[in-house]
């Protein structure tokens, strides 16, 4: 069943395929448009290089999300082709109406339009054909797949960074993710082997345990204090790098790392080809979504087309910052808590460091205990007149029904404002002044959602 499913679903890639084609043919340049995170920075990634390897031109806007203005904008161009990645499907009839064709590599579940009905359009997006695009594709795997007649094998590891960007790795790939996977095993293009998963081995252990996230220990990621406690408790002397403790000792703390977190000792995925900082595929996922939170997209476009060196140095620099106010955070959520309401808890912040990472800073609250994993997460950041929201919750939750994608869209567009997402993870914008009104809309909706 769903492997008809995704069969369909490479039957459309593939039609996109043909136009691309069709234009690389004719040597008009592809206008790419894409969203500003670690997946649309892959799946950017994913396209151009694509298209550079058939001898092709593109224009690339890495973008926070589409609205009326970029389309306004984007409206007036006269390019042939427009290619969008991680986002579009919630502008079908719109993106219909430019100048030129178009094709939507999109996983949202937010669909103004199967688009079926738009001849100048390829509309490819797994809900479309009943996949589930939270979990099992994203944006960068999409994209992937609409390049994949032309032989692009090699890029299938960057397909997956995108997926470890939108956190869709959980004991495993599910979907159209694991046969990307399969693919890029069996071509060796991506290895698998088991090892500990903490952010570095040539740090002291005490930073290298506490700037570990990815997966979060309790007590542990995001505390540099407790992180040494931890080490003196044990034994082990905190300064000392991972690399140059014996074999005995490596042992010992996996064995005490792995009763907080059992997945901190699992499968490392890596493309052997790949440059030292990025051969480790969350890693790289890592470093371009810290490009993304540092707005320097670009820096994360060259990684991923492989105009290397300082690129590479730069990412890295800007992940370290990026830990570094990720550690700042959780020591404020830790101190401050959450404003809990019947249904949901909120997060507010006026902080210019806080409100770049307040999605995150939700996923970890959860992760790390330091917030009820009963209750979805609504951060609120001002901007202005504005509010941004983002919201996170958990699998758990989805499953009793919680789906924050269309509370965030239904309650913002009560207030004049926008939203949608997925049911886990989603976001929205609304005025200030609606502000304590959109808090009690969404958590009355999630109210009505959970069973
Ligand atoms: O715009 P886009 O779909 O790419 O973003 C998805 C967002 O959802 C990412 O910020 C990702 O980190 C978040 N997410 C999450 N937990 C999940 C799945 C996705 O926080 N289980
Ligand atoms: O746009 P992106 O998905 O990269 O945003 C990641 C997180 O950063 C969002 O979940 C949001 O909490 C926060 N953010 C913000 N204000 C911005 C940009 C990002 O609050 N202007
Ligand atoms: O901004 P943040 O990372 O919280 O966004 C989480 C998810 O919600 C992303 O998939 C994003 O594309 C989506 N979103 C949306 N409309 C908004 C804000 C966020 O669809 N206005």
């Amino acid at each position: 069943m769903t492997l008809k499913k995704q069969h369909y679903l490479l039957n459309r890639a593939e039609e996109a395929c043909t136009l691309l084609k069709e234009h690389l043919d004719q040597d008009h340049v592809v206008r790419v448009i894409s969203h500003n995170d670690a997946d649309g920075i892959s799946a950017a990634g994913v396209i151009c290089n694509a298209i550079s390897q058939e001898g092709g031109k593109f224009h690339v806007t890495m973008v926070p999300r589409l609205n009326e203005e970029t389309l306004d904008r984007l409206s007036r161009e006269k390019y042939k082709l427009f290619f969008f990645c991680d986002m579009g499907s919630g502008y079908v009839k719109r993106i219909g109406r430019l100048r030129g064709q178009a094709v939507i590599a999109d996983h949202h579940q937010t669909m103004d339009s199967n688009g079926d009905d738009e001849e100048s359009l390829v509309h490819v997006n797994p809900h479309l054909f009943g996949l589930d695009g939270t979990r099992d594709v994203s944006a960068s795997g999409v994209t992937y797949l609409t390049v994949k007649p032309l032989e692009k094998v090699e890029l299938t590891g960057l397909a997956l960074v995108g997926a470890f960007g939108d956190m869709q790795y959980a004991d495993g790939f599910t979907g159209v993710n694991q046969t990307i996977l399969k693919e890029a095993t069996e071509s060796g293009v991506v290895t698998e082997h088991e090892d500990l998963k903490i952010s570095s081995k040539d740090d002291p252990l005490y930073k290298a345990l506490a700037h570990t996230f990815k997966p979060a220990i309790p007590g542990i990621s995001g505390n540099l204090e407790k992180s040494q406690a931890f080490l003196e408790k044990i034994g082990i002397s905190y300064g000392i790098k991972f690399t140059d403790l014996a074999n005995e000792e490596k042992d010992f703390l996996t064995e005490h790392l792995t009763k907080m977190n059992p997945k901190v000792f699992d499968t490392v995925y890596s493309m052997p080809k790949e440059d030292p900082a990025l051969r480790n595929l969350e890693n790289y996922a890592e470093i371009l979504d810290a490009c993304g939170k540092n707005k320097n997209y670009a820096v994360g476009l060259s990684i991923c087309l492989g105009e290397r060196e300082s690129a590479i140095s730069q990412g890295v620099e800007f992940l370290s910052k990026y830990r570094d106010s990720l550690i700042r955070g959780i020591s404020w959520i830790s101190r401050e808590g959450a404003q809990e309401m019947d249904y949901v808890q909120y997060l507010y912040t006026e902080d210019k460091e806080n409100k770049k990472i307040m999605g995150t800073l939700a996923s970890l609250g959860i992760d790390l205990n330091i917030l009820t994993p009963e209750k979805p997460v609504i951060t609120l950041s001002r901007m202005h007149n504005l509010v941004k929201i983002s919201g996170r919750t958990t699998l758990e939750m989805t499953q009793r029904g919680v789906n924050l994608g269309f509370a965030l869209e239904q309650a913002a567009k009560s207030f004049n404002g926008a939203g949608g997402g997925h049911n886990i993870a989603a976001g929205a914008v609304v005025p200030y002044k609606e502000l304590e009104n959109f808090k009690n809309l969404v958590n009355d909706i999630v109210s009505t959602q959970v069973t």
